[in-house]
């Protein structure tokens, strides 16, 4: 079943085409396209995203991603009914401007060629980004029961899966996002947009600088010894503020201040996102740990990880360029949604910009 997806659910145009061929156990996938228009350097400047503004640029972005979608695919648009089985778009959660966006596109495409489409789940797209190789094809063998790490700007959940049928939620942040956290404490140090991936690089530099480095300022770890498998991180970004206000009146804030508060931050946020996930998987004998969302790209994360598991589970991560938004991933979860039975009427489906995993 060849699938075109469309994703606008914030900062990101993307489309794809992707071949999905069995059910979910035995799932294979072959990417055609995949091409994303990121609106990174418009947001930068505000150090964050401004909605508005971000459906504006998909308003501009559509038709140029689209028409370099078909090229890529092979596919003229006088054949897309031909060679289209399926439309899939992402139908929440995210800003509602910018769905409105994707929603409306792939309404009046899908409506055009009379074709299905299904309104899709982001957060399912991003645990099946892991369905999908960035250079070719894929074929499912990954071990149940799994237990799978989200982490993205705007949540932070802990999903076990005994099959692929049955995704359910353990736990999740209580007030920020893992990914939130980044970008907050990245904006406190002036360091850019989206803060992750600077506070990454200059964390991966002084890491590599100072290999024995040890912690100095005794950032907190949030809920990392709660009893549930909840989160929370909006008490180490006021952390960070504090610490950097103390450093700024003593006069010691510079590069190198900047540096280590970069450093320690990646490391309690992948202290308490490794630590938690572990021990869930041991709870739940789980067979493998996955991770998914812009978080999961961090490369810190994933040494941690592998470190830690050390081959007591199975360890499945994206390629680096599905954990971030994509519209690959919308195709593989609109297709996990068509197994489901799932359909939806052009004239009917709506963004919902709150949607859970399990609605
Ligand atoms: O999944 P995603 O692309 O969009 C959402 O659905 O939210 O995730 C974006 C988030 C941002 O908060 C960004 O700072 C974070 O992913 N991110 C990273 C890295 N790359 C992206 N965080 C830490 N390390 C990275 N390398
Ligand atoms: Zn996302």
């Amino acid at each position: 079943m060849k699938i075109l997806a469309i994703e606008t659910s914030c900062d990101d145009t993307a489309m794809a085409v992707i071949d999905c061929q069995g059910d979910f156990q035995n799932l294979k996938t072959k990417l055609v396209a995949n091409v994303i228009s990121s609106q990174t350097k418009l947001h930068a400047k505000a150090g964050g995203i401004i909605p508005n503004l971000a459906a504006r640029e998909h308003e501009k972005n559509l038709i140029p991603v689209f028409k370099e979608t078909l090229k890529l695919a092979k596919i003229k648009i006088k054949d897309l009914a031909k060679e289209i089985d399926l439309v899939c778009v992402t139908k929440g959660p995210g800003l509602q401007p910018s769905l409105l966006m994707g929603l409306n596109f792939a309404k009046t495409l899908a409506y055009t060629i009379d074709k299905s489409i299904i309104g899709t789940n982001h957060l399912l797209g991003h645990i099946f980004s892991n369905f999908i190789k960035n250079d070719g094809t894929f074929e499912n063998k990954i071990k149940l029961p799994v237990v799978c790490l989200l982490v993205s700007g705007g949540h932070t959940q802990l999903y076990k899966i005994e099959t692929w049928n049955d995704i359910k939620l353990v736990g999740e942040t209580l007030d920020d996002a893992s990914g939130e956290c980044f970008d907050k404490i990245a904006k406190i140090l002036k360091l850019g947009y989206p803060g992750g991936v600077f506070i990454s690089k200059v964390s991966e530099q002084t890491r590599l600088k100072n290999p024995n480095y040890t912690l100095e300022f005794n950032l907190p770890k949030p809920l990392i010894n709660s009893k549930d498998y909840n989160f929370s991180f909006s008490g180490l970004k006021t952390a960070v503020l504090y610490l950097t206000q103390r450093l700024k009146k003593e006069k010691k804030f510079n590069k190198k201040t900047i540096e280590k508060i970069c450093l320690e931050t990646e490391e309690v946020i992948t202290e308490v996102l490794t630590f938690k996930t572990i021990k869930l998987a041991k709870e739940l004998k789980a067979k493998t740990i996955m991770i998914a969302g812009g978080v999961s790209a961090n490369k810190r994360l994933r040494s941690k990880f592998i470190e830690k598991i050390n081959d007591e589970f199975d360890f499945v991560c994206p390629d680096r360029l599905m954990s971030t938004d994509n519209a690959a991933m919308i195709a593989t979860a609109g297709y996990y949604e068509y197994l489901q039975g799932k359909q939806d009427n052009c004239l009917d489906l709506e963004v919902n910009p709150n949607l859970t995993i399990n609605n």
